[in-house]
């Protein structure tokens, strides 16, 4: 197939499409080191929050930036702190404690950093890519379980997640920390994303890289849902997993940075991105102990590859599905339609333009210094992406061979066995002016895999997210939260137990601030209106986080 990829019909990069910003404020308090809290403690609830909801809203997320006089340079150097929001019949309490992974206790007990994280190491030069931690992929012997990413669920066993082949089993009510579990262990693989996706029937799907001397492979992993017996013993559980698929890379010597994939009803697409590591960079850089800023690339003389996979038998398509260069960190949905796949994604088009989420940039004094590398970033936008199933030798060249209603996305067969493919914008221009958006959600239960209609997600008018967004994927109208000081986290629905429709139910987000006369609250959004319900305001200071999902068995 072609290397070099087709003009694609846009004129402006998404950065470009977007206002400027002048005159932020600091965000220097929102990536300070925070004390745990170990004991749940109240919260004071204004408004009203749904006596129906129960259960626990958890969060992941960078909470310790030093020990003794050593810092870390890095923002995902943090080491993990874990919140809980524990709702119960109107009300909340709030309760967090730092991941005792191995770097913790061993940082703790010489209080000084010994152990090298991804962006600061045991040696000079500590490397400045937001993408630093997927070399630790690469690091031997000792990757991080530093799980400050994701909470994720295998075989109904809650575990915090990073990028390397380690996780951490802990208990989602105490937030204590248990075993430490080895990827590979249990199947070839050096690494596991922190984005599974879970099946209906219970099993967990997530990806993973491997690594030797017969190449590099992208593999799709699946965990079986437990077994009776084993679910009741209180220890971490991956057996019967195993790979399914496996993928070489396109360049073995400079496989593609991936962070999540999507999956529908019969079907994984994982997407081959045209950010690549140079993997002998990488072990001559290490063995110099230089700088790896330079060997995460973005090369966009490659296409961007969508690589189908039936997720029942294992069997990958032999169609070769690309695109335009572009980069994409978070998958929205994806789903069938007729002889359809359509797919949805944040997507930059602009892969240089990804920030080096340093301490020391997200510290920056307000007005020039934070202005400045705020409009350096890349900004995202969601893109559908069409991918005919049935292509086979009576396809006809040259032709728009999506056919769905109302549908903008193109795909056309460029040579028999290869389809290029262009997006139609799942937005109108009313999305640029909130700096477009990341972290989306859905009502994943129900909706994950099939048609849908709405995403949540957060607006980036700053360098962290300073809005929260509601979009009809069918009308593109935008519903928004926003206001001046108050900077939300990835937003999470739960469907209210009497649900009719898809957005039935609320949207929880956690809303820090740097300012002092605001305070750090536990936001509950009528995910129908995005409307608030009511708020749970917490007394202590909740650092910037990652990732979070709601636990309904408390
Ligand atoms: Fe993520």
């Amino acid at each position: 197939m072609s290397k070099t990829a087709e003009p694609q019909t846009r004129s402006l990069s998404s950065r470009q499409r977007c206002p400027q910003a002048s005159g932020l404020e600091c965000l220097a308090p929102l990536v300070r080191s925070a004390e745990e809290t170990p004991d749940p403690i109240p919260t004071t609830i204004e408004g009203t929050i749904p006596p129906w909801i129960n259960g626990s809203f958890l969060r992941n997320g960078p909470g310790k930036f030093e020990f003794g006089t050593d810092r870390y340079t890095h923002w995902f150097d943090g080491m993990a702190m874990m919140h809980r929001f524990h709702i119960r019949e109107g009300n909340v309490t709030y309760s967090s404690r730092f991941l005792r992974s191995d770097s913790f206790v061993e940082n703790s007990e010489k209080n000084r950093i010994v152990v090298s994280e991804f962006g600061t190491l045991a040696m000079p030069d500590p490397c400045k890519n937001i993408f630093a931690r997927f070399l630790s992929r690469f690091q031997t012997p000792k990757p991080t379980d530093n799980a400050n990413v994701n909470f994720v669920k295998y075989k109904g066993d809650y575990y915090v997640s990073t990028e390397t082949k380690y996780m951490r089993r802990v208990n989602p009510q105490s937030l204590e920390t248990k075993e430490k579990v080895d990827w590979s262990q249990y199947i070839a693989v050096n690494s596991a994303s922190a984005h599974p996706h879970y099946d209906r029937d219970g099993s967990t799907y997530n990806m993973g890289n491997s690594y030797s001397r017969s190449g590099f492979f992208y593999n799709i992993i699946r965990v079986p849902p437990p077994e009776e017996k084993a679910a009741m013993e209180d220890s971490a559980d991956l057996s019967g997993a195993n790979v399914i698929c496996s993928i070489p890379a396109a360049d073995p010597r400079k496989p593609s940075y991936f962070h999540s994939f999507v999956m529908s009803e019969n079907y994984i697409v994982f997407v081959e991105q045209p950010i690549k590591i140079d993997l002998l960079k990488f072990m001559l850089y290490k063995i110099q102990g230089k700088s790896f800023s330079k060997v995460m690339t973005w090369e966009p003389q490659h296409a961007t590859i969508f690589h189908l996979v039936n997720r029942h038998t294992g069997k990958k398509s032999e169609v070769k599905y690309y695109t335009g260069p572009m980069f994409t960190l978070h998958q929205i949905n994806a789903f069938e339609d007729s002889e359809f796949l359509v797919m949805d994604m944040c997507c930059g088009g602009d892969g240089e333009l990804i920030g080096e989420f340093t301490l020391e940039n997200l510290r920056r004094n307000s007005g020039e210094e934070i202005d400045e590398f705020y409009n350096s970033l890349c900004r995202n936008l969601p893109r559908r992406y069409v991918l005919p199933l049935s292509v086979d030798e009576q396809t006809p060249a040259d032709e728009n061979l999506v056919t769905l209603h109302n549908c903008k996305a193109t795909a056309r067969m460029t040579k028999p066995g290869e389809v290029y493919m262009t997006h139609e914008e799942l937005h109108n221009d009313e999305l640029l002016q909130f700096g477009g958006l990341e972290f989306p959600q859905i009502n994943y239960h129900q909706f994950n895999g099939r048609p849908y209609r709405y995403f949540y997600s957060c607006g980036f008018g700053h360098v962290f997210s300073d809005s929260l967004l509601k979009m009809d994927v069918h009308t593109k109208e935008l519903k928004a939260w926003r206001y001046p000081g108050l900077y939300p986290s990835e937003p999470v629905f739960v469907a209210s137990p009497k649900a009719t429709e898809e957005d039935d139910g609320v949207v929880l987000s956690v809303i820090i601030t740097p300012r002092e006369e605001k305070s750090t609250f536990l936001l509950v959004l009528d995910a129908k209106t995005f409307s608030e319900l009511g708020r749970a305001e917490v007394p202590v200071n909740i650092p910037y986080g990652t990732h979070g999902v709601f636990n309904e068995m408390g």
